[in-house]
């Protein structure tokens, strides 16, 4: 879970990058989709933490913490609007794996609610998917 978490923020993090930085003729759109999967991501910061606090151990709150768990790598390059695209696109698919990973183990252990957070977490994934793979023209 804490990797969950880690690596949610830092998926939150570049997409917020890049619904900054991200230049070309087609601006409003890609800084409005970019804008819509931070806000979800950043949403669900929080109640990633609080899912760890009620499995009684601390959240990791720290950026050196995240930097050593995150599956999403940190980004300080600027790049081309698909390009950016692309890369939130793969990223999305880490989100999903250490998502899916934490929900097998809450499975195996019994923990009903905490599997049924993590699903609605996927399932919103599953959707930034959709979109980002849309707009990169490729959606299958
Ligand atoms: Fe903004």
């Amino acid at each position: 879970m804490k990797v969950c978490l880690a690596t949610t923020f830092a998926f939150y993090l570049k997409a917020h990058n890049f619904h900054w930085n991200v230049e070309g003729p087609l601006f409003y759109n890609y800084h409005k989709l970019f804008q819509k999967i931070y806000e979800d991501a950043f949403d669900a910061v929080d109640g990633l933490a609080e899912e760890i606090r009620t499995l009684g151990s601390f959240a990791p709150g720290a950026m050196s913490r995240y930097l050593e768990l995150s599956k999403v790598d940190d980004e300080i390059s600027f790049f081309d609007a698909q390009r950016m695209v692309k890369t939130l696109q793969m990223d999305n698919e880490r989100v999903i794996a250490v998502l899916e990973k934490a929900q097998r183990t809450a499975a195996k252990e019994k923990c009903v609610g905490l599997e049924n957070y993590l699903q609605d977490r996927i399932d919103r994934h599953y959707k930034h998917n959709w979109m980002l793979k849309a707009t990169l023209g490729n959606a299958k």
